[in-house]
């Protein structure tokens, strides 16, 4: 058997050929089953990153793989010029989860290409060309997604190929009543800040966003993509305040692995777009349409969103109690279902806790800079879980 490369090799590779815009940790995963992942060299690890959010329903979920092999020796590609079945369950499943005013879904390859559609829809729809945004979100990284994004390392670089942006603080009403006027095409927010540091807003700020659009003609834009799919406990995380969106976009789990993502609008919305306003070579391709359709099964027929609710409240319960005995080291701890963040006090703990975890056998993410982010597979068995989580809390104490 011959020894997998060396780190120096990789690294090499990676010098001499990647585009150098990548911090990567020091591990080169091979393969994946449920919460766990292994590495070239043969070691496991639980997977508190599910892949950035995306493999809701743990790696290589056989009925995903199988929906996949499936539909890739049926008909992988063809465009919209054609229909095809895989598509229109997409359609009809989502047209089921969303509320009932949310009719029409167009499905994109990346969640930032969703935004892209949806910014464009917003525009179609008022003729306005003002989007108020919020601090801290994330959006993506195309052109569109960083007029709207909320965070200055990402937009800053290439403002000047942006618009002046109007961005006001997340969770904070007044300011956006400040911002929304009736030049304003959509007010565009996460209902959970994912990437600005796992930020949940107080009861009744999406539902005040709701009516100040409506007040002044503007669309409320909810960007689903890190939130959706039964990540905070219900299917869509607007559910949680009986708010419906005018246009909404969806990602990461909504493939589970498989790049696809997708913008939802209501009738009122989809009835001001002309043929040929949105498409794309993979737009709603067959492929990406059945790795969706066995996801949305799955999340059903496994009741992963109310799992998500119940094991996220018993971690959130878990967190809470140790930062209540460890005051000097957790400033915070926030989240809904299986969102959850642990802020730490300590920033240098919070740089290296993703290195020091991977040397005990864990993969987990740290964001905004202090925030121990957990966002595992919605069906992650508790065998995983816990003793992870106890693994984390203790290299969290042990910088302390
Ligand atoms: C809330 C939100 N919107 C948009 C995006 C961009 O999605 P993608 O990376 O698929 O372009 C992300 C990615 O992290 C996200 O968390």
């Amino acid at each position: 058997m011959t020894s997998p490369p060396s780190f120096e090799a990789l690294r090499a590779r990676e010098a001499a050929h990647f585009l150098p815009v990548a911090s990567r940790l020091p591990v080169a995963l091979v393969e994946g089953r449920g919460s766990r992942v292994r590495d070239i060299g043969g070691r496991e690890y639980v997977d508190l990153t599910a892949g950035w959010g995306v493999c809701c329903i743990g790696h290589c979920h056989p009925e995903l793989v199988e929906a996949i092999r499936e539909q890739a020796g049926r008909l992988m590609q063809t465009t919209n010029l054609f229909y095809t079945l895989p598509q229109l369950d997409v359609v009809d499943r989502l047209a089921a989860l969303t509320p009932a005013e949310v009719t029409r879904t167009f499905l994109v390859s990346s969640g930032a290409e969703a935004m892209e559609g949806a910014l464009k829809l917003a525009h179609r729809a008022t003729g306005r060309t003002k989007y108020v945004s919020t601090r801290n979100s994330f959006h993506g990284r195309t052109l569109g997604a960083l007029q709207v994004i909320g965070q200055a390392k990402h937009r800053d670089p290439y403002a000047a190929l942006l618009r002046e942006p109007s961005v006001v603080p997340f969770d904070d009403l007044d300011a956006a009543r400040r911002a929304v006027d009736r030049d304003t095409a959509a007010f565009v927010v996460e209902p959970v800040q994912g990437e600005g540091g796992v930020n949940v807003p107080g009861a009744g700020y999406l539902a005040g966003l709701r009516e100040l659009c409506d007040a002044n003609g503007a669309l409320l834009l909810l960007d689903e993509i890190q939130t959706g799919i039964g990540r905070t406990g219900r299917m869509f995380a607007f559910e949680h305040e009986g708010v419906t969106p005018d246009v909404m976009t969806l990602g990461k789990g909504l493939g589970g692995g498989f790049p696809v993502a997708g913008f939802l609008c209501t009738e009122k919305v989809a009835a001001t777009v002309s043929l040929g306003d949105q498409g794309g070579t993979y737009a709603g391709n067959p492929l990406a349409a059945a790795a969706v359709n066995a996801v949305l099964r799955v999340v059903s027929e496994e009741k992963l969103a109310e799992r998500a609710a119940a094991l996220g409240t018993r971690i959130e319960q878990r967190l809470r109690g140790f930062a209540a005995e460890h005051p000097a080291l957790v400033a915070d701890v926030r989240g809904r279902g299986l969102l959850l963040g642990m802020e730490l006090r300590g920033t240098d703990a919070a740089a290296t806790l993703s290195r020091r975890a991977i040397e005990r056998g864990v993969l987990v993410n740290v964001t905004a800079g202090t925030v121990m982010r957990l966002f595992p597979a919605l069906n992650i068995p508790e065998d995983d879980l816990w003793p992870a989580l106890d693994t984390l809390l203790d290299l969290v104490r042990s910088q302390g």
